[in-house]
C-alpha cells in the first residue's frame, strides 16, 4: 500500500470550507482504492499573522519540504493587506519549491452551464498554462518622491531565457498529448523588452515542434477570443500576471470559480507540487456554508494524478459529473439550494 504525507493548508475564508470536503473527498477515494493519506494541518493564514505578525513560521519552508504534496485551500482576508498575507505564504512556496508551472484546466461539465448561451457540456475545455515563477510578479521597484506632485511607483518585471523556454516547451508537450495546438498570450505590440523577447523564445522553441499548431495572440485580443470561440482554444500559454488574469476568465466561461483548480507543479520533482482551485478566500461568502467546493476537490484530483494514483482520480472525476448531472445537491453558484458539506458529501458518496 502507498502512503503519501500531504501537508494541509485551509488558510482563510471559504479556504477553509473547501478545503474540509476536498480532505472528504480525498479520504473516501483513498479507503476505496487502497492507498494511505497522513495528513498534517498548517494553520498559516491571517489569522495567524494577526496573532503573530507572520502568515508562516520563519522555517514553514522547511517544514513543508518533506512532503510529497501541499493541499492549499486560499489565503487572504480583509485587515490583511494582499500582497503582504499572498507574499507571506503563497508566492514564496510556489518559488522556494520551483512550482514553475502552475497548470489550470477547465472543462465546461455535465449538468453545469456556461454563461456563453447555447453551449453544452464537453463543448468548452481549455488549459490555461502559466508561468508561475518570475514575469510580472516580482520584488523589483519601489516609492519615490513620496508626498510629491511628482511621486511614482516602479515595478519591474523580469523573464529569463530559462523561465520562458521550461513554460513554452511544457505547454508545446503538453499540446501533443491534447489537441495539438498552442496559443501564446503576448503584448509585444505595447510591452517592447519583455514581450518580444517571450516571442522570440516561442518561436524557438515552435520551430522544435513542427507537428504542433502554434500561434501568436494579442493578450487584448485573446480575452475577446475566449469569450467569443472558446472553441477555437485548447492549451493557452502565458506569462505569470497575463495567466493569472485569462485563467479566472477561462474559469468563467466554462462553469464558473467554483468549479476551476489549478497544480503549482514543480515538474522535476526534485520537490513538492502545491495544488489549489483558482479562486481565492471569497471572503463575501465566506463562513456562511455556500461556496463550491468543486474546484478544490478538482484540484485535489490533479493532486492524485501527480502522485500517480490515476484511478482513483478518474473516480473522483466521473463522482462529480455524476452529481453535478443528478442536480440535487448545487450550490447557489450553479443554480441549487445546497450547501458546501452537501455538495462535498454527495461526490464522497458517489465514489
Ligand atoms: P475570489 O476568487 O476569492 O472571489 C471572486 C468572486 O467569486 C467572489 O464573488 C466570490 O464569492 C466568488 N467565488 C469564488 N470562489 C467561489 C466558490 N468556490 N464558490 C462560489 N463562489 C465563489 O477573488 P477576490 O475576491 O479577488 O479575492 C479574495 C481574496 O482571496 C483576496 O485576499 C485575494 O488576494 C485572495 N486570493 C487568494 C488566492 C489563493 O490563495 N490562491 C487566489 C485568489 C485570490
Ligand atoms: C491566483 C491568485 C494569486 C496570483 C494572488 C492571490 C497572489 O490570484 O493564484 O490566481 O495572482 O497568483
Ligand atoms: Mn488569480
Amino acid at each position: 500500500m502507498n502512503d503519501y504525507r500531504i501537508a494541509s493548508i485551509p488558510g482563510d475564508g471559504i479556504g477553509v470550507d473547501v478545503q474540509i470536503e476536498a480532505r472528504k473527498v480525498l479520504d473516501a477515494a483513498a479507503k476505496r482504492f487502497g492507498f494511505g493519506l497522513e495528513w498534517t494541518e498548517f494553520d498559516w493564514s491571517c489569522e495567524r499573522y494577526a496573532k503573530t505578525g507572520t502568515m508562516m513560521p520563519e522555517d514553514g519552508i522547511e517544514q513543508l519540504s518533506g512532503f510529497d504534496s501541499i493541499l492549499l485551500g486560499a489565503v487572504g482576508f480583509p485587515g490583511v493587506p494582499d500582497h503582504v498575507s499572498l507574499w507571506g505564504l503563497l508566492i514564496p512556496v510556489r518559488r522556494a519549491f520551483q512550482q514553475y508551472v502552475n497548470l489550470r484546466p477547465v472543462r465546461l461539465l455535465p449538468g453545469t452551464t456556461s454563461v456563453l448561451a447555447g453551449r453544452s457540456a464537453d463543448e468548452l475545455e481549455m488549459v490555461i498554462v502559466r508561468e508561475n515563477s518570475e514575469g510580472e510578479y516580482s520584488t523589483l521597484g519601489g516609492r519615490h518622491n513620496s508626498g510629491q506632485a511628482s511621486e511614482f511607483a516602479l515595478q519591474e518585471a523580469v523573464f529569463t531565457r530559462i523561465g520562458v523556454e521550461r513554460i513554452v516547451r511544457y505547454a508545446f508537450e503538453l499540446a501533443r498529448t491534447r489537441s495539438g495546438r498552442v496559443t501564446s498570450a503576448t503584448k509585444s505590440n505595447g510591452i517592447i523588452h519583455t514581450m518580444p523577447f517571450w516571442d522570440e523564445i516561442f518561436a524557438e522553441v515552435a520551430a522544435e515542434y513542427p507537428d504542433v499548431k502554434a500561434e501568436l495572440t494579442h493578450i487584448d485580443a485573446l480575452a475577446a477570443r475566449m469569450v467569443q470561440q472558446p472553441d477555437r482554444l485548447d492549451v493557452v500559454v502565458g506569462s505569470n500576471l497575463f495567466g493569472d488574469i485569462l485563467s479566472d476568465l477561462a474559469a468563467a466561461v466554462t462553469g464558473g470559480l467554483g468549479m476551476a483548480p489549478s497544480g503549482n507543479l514543480n515538474p522535476e520533482r526534485e520537490h513538492p507540487s502545491m495544488f489549489e482551485a483558482v479562486h481565492g478566500s471569497a471572503p463575501d461568502i465566506a463562513g456562511q456554508g455556500i461556496a463550491n467546493p468543486v474546484a478544490q476537490v478538482l484540484a485535489a484530483t490533479m493532486m492524485l494524478e501527480h502522485l500517480g494514483e490515476t484511478d482513483a482520480a478518474t473516480a473522483i472525476n466521473a463522482a462529480v459529473e455524476k452529481v453535478l448531472s443528478e442536480g440535487v445537491a448545487l450550490t447557489p453558484d450553479l443554480g441549487g439550494k445546497a450547501t458546501t458539506a452537501q455538495l462535498g458529501t454527495a461526490i464522497a458518496e458517489a465514489i
